[in-house]
């Protein structure tokens, strides 16, 4: 942490499933009012928006050619022109670091056109672009006309708290690619968990600060234990702080939440639609206009925003001139579809008619539904598992919180907690970064999402360990893969607390040694050949060069439970060479 003293300037990435964007602070100028959001996204179409859609356009060559607003226009326009064969484009694909398993160095993605490009290599582009921007931001910004480099910066790069190590590390190693900070430094990258970042800002505000509330009063001041719900685009993560007498914070439950979010929503529009032109007529559509099927769900994506009594009763959607034609040729007139939808709408909801889809807001309402029953189930389930006792608030951060079908559910579903929601609860994320990089050492007490252990052998003890797992080593019976913990799932740990363990060779003559790391949600695992359990990195290998004192070598493995990261080192204790290694719980390729 001293290095991070001499960093000048704080930046913040978020890097959404939907959208993107950055702020920045002085390092030592601390405060809310001292954090500048970069507002400059989408210039080149005309907007100033805070975040920019996280879509990514690369050159035929795999080179990186535009991000944002900029990538979804360049690749919407060769749609409209029928030449985005060439076109490599990607959307969403964050949710590739939740979904997959196995996710190394080498896990793929496959873009629109069919091109197969590395994940690590996409993030790092995107991660370098934003980086860039970011610096051409702080330096137009600073009033004193002074030039940052990016070694003057400390870099933040947010990351969901629901995700795995490994993909936590994935974002480190794509940062590092991108050259925000790099291995021989890696205090000059901190990785922040989306909700506690949020928790950050939420502190530091006050009652007038969130949706509906007014008054001066700090809402800290009301504060024991709260809930952070982060409710983006993709994604739901939740977080329970306790704060302390001292004003540090404790985590009381490990990350919650799941896949659900705001895209849930647009999923039930195109159910929707599906509903009313046919699952045929649509998917050819899509096939065919590939553009004006994006024009549909942009304008939905600005007609979903409505809120319920503001102007209106109803929202458009403009159905491009393809549209009207395809489906007046293919399903029917304007009459016979609403004469159709009938059948599921009652009168007046939806309405097809001179190339608008009307909806009304009621029926707008009901595609919030069921991912706002989900939501509420998590949350609900959440709170089944902890004491409540101190738990008085709920915030409400990220994109999709600003919706009021949500704020009303979670709000109707806990009547006596306050649920607050920041006026800006989609930046509440990067701003909350910043501060989190400017005082990291807050959080004083985390909860273990999982088990982790390594592999080890012991020496056979029929009454308790099974036959199949024996095995002899130089005369010695061994029972192999046994699953030994270095930390339990729930187990509250300090940060920045290191635990010690103990290994020796289980052969004399043995120089290498190889300790692997697995990680299990079951609380019971014996072996690490156990269901349920998953390897989180193999070959990690220490040398133990002087064997003259056979097994009785000392191989010491040290467990660092950083602020959001484990790390993991090794020591050849007993040779006197001193053996280090250094390992974070990553698969095996990432290292
Ligand atoms: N006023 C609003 N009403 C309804 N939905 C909204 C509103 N504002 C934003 N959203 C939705 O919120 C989501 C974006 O939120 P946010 O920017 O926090 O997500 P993200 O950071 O991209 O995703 P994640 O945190 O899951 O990686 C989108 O699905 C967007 O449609
Ligand atoms: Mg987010």
């Amino acid at each position: 942490m001293d290095k991070q003293k001499n960093r000048l300037i704080t930046v913040a990435i978020d890097f959404g499933t939907t959208y993107s964007g950055f702020g920045f602070a002085e390092a030592n100028v601390l405060g809310e009012s001292s954090i500048q959001v970069f507002r400059g996204w989408g210039r080149g179409q005309g907007f100033s928006f805070y975040k920019t859609p996280t879509c990514v356009l690369l050159n035929p060559d795999g080179s990186f050619c535009k991000f944002g607003h900029a990538a979804v226009e360049t690749y919407t326009k060769a749609l409209a022109k029928g030449n985005n064969k060439d076109f490599i484009y990607f959307e969403r694909f964050k949710l590739i670091l939740y979904n997959t398993k196995n996710l190394s160095k080498d896990t793929n993605l496959m873009a629109a056109n069919g091109a197969v490009v590395k994940a690590l290599d996409l993030f790092s582009v995107c991660l370098a672009y934003i980086g860039d921007k970011a610096m051409e931001c702080v330096n137009a910004s600073d009033q004193r006309g002074r030039t940052y480099k990016s070694s003057d910066v400390q870099w933040v790069v947010t990351v969901p708290a629901i995700w795995e190590p490994t993909a936590k590390e994935f974002m480190r190693e794509a940062a590092y690619k991108a050259g925000l900070a790099s291995p021989a430094d890696p205090d000059q990258l901190l990785i922040a968990l989306e909700p506690e970042a949020a928790s950050f800002y939420c502190r530091t505000l006050q009652m007038k600060d969130f949706l509906g509330e007014s008054g001066d009063q700090l809402v800290n001041e009301d504060l024991a234990s709260y809930i952070v719900i982060d409710n983006g685009g993709g994604t739901l993560d939740i977080t329970v702080h306790e704060i302390q007498e001292d004003g540090t914070i404790h985590e009381i439950h490990c990350p919650s939440g799941g896949h659900l979010g705001g895209m849930h929503v647009d999923r039930e529009f195109q159910r929707m639609l599906i509903m009313v032109f046919g699952e045929d007529f649509i998917n050819k559509f899509r096939r065919e206009f590939p553009n004006d099927w994006q024009k549909i769900m942009n304008d939905f994506e600005i007609q979903k925003r409505a809120e319920q009594g503001v102007d209106s009763d109803e929202v458009s959607i403009v159905l491009p001139f393809n549209f009207v034609n395809a489906y007046s040729r293919d399903v029917g007139s304007d009459e016979n579809i609403n004469e159709r939808l009938k059948e599921y709408f009652k009168s007046n909801e939806v309405d097809v008619r001179n190339g608008y889809l009307s909806l009304s807001l009621d029926v707008l309402a009901r595609f919030f539904e069921p991912v706002a029953e989900k939501t509420v189930e998590v949350i609900k389930s959440l709170l089944r598992k902890i004491s409540q006792d101190n738990i008085n608030t709920l915030f409400l951060v990220g994109g999709f919180s600003q919706a009021l079908a949500m704020r009303k559910a979670i709000t109707q579903a806990f009547p006596d907690k306050r649920v607050l929601t920041p006026r800006d609860a989609e930046l509440a994320i990067i701003k909350g970064a910043v501060m989190f990089a400017q005082t990291p050492n807050l959080l004083t007490t985390r909860v273990m999402a999982k088990t982790y252990g390594i592999d080890i052998n012991e020496i056979f003890d029929g009454s308790k360990h099974p036959e199949e797992k024996k095995s002899e080593i130089c005369g010695v019976n061994y029972c192999e893969d046994i699953f030994d913990v270095l930390v339990k799932e729930d187990e509250k740990i300090k940060v920045g607390e290191k635990r010690s363990f103990f290994f020796s060779p289980v052969h004399p003559e043995q120089t290498t040694a190889t300790l692997r790391f697995f990680s299990t949600n079951n609380k019971n695992t014996q072996f690490v050949t156990d269901p349920g359990v998953f390897a989180e990195n193999v070959g990690f290998q220490i040398t133990t060069p002087d064997t003259t004192k056979g097994l009785r070598r000392n191989i010491e493995l040290s467990v660092y439970f950083g602020g959001t990261e484990i790390k993991v080192t090794a020591t050849d204790v007993n040779s006197g060479t001193f053996a280090k290694a250094a390992l974070r719980l990553v698969t095996k390729n990432l290292s």
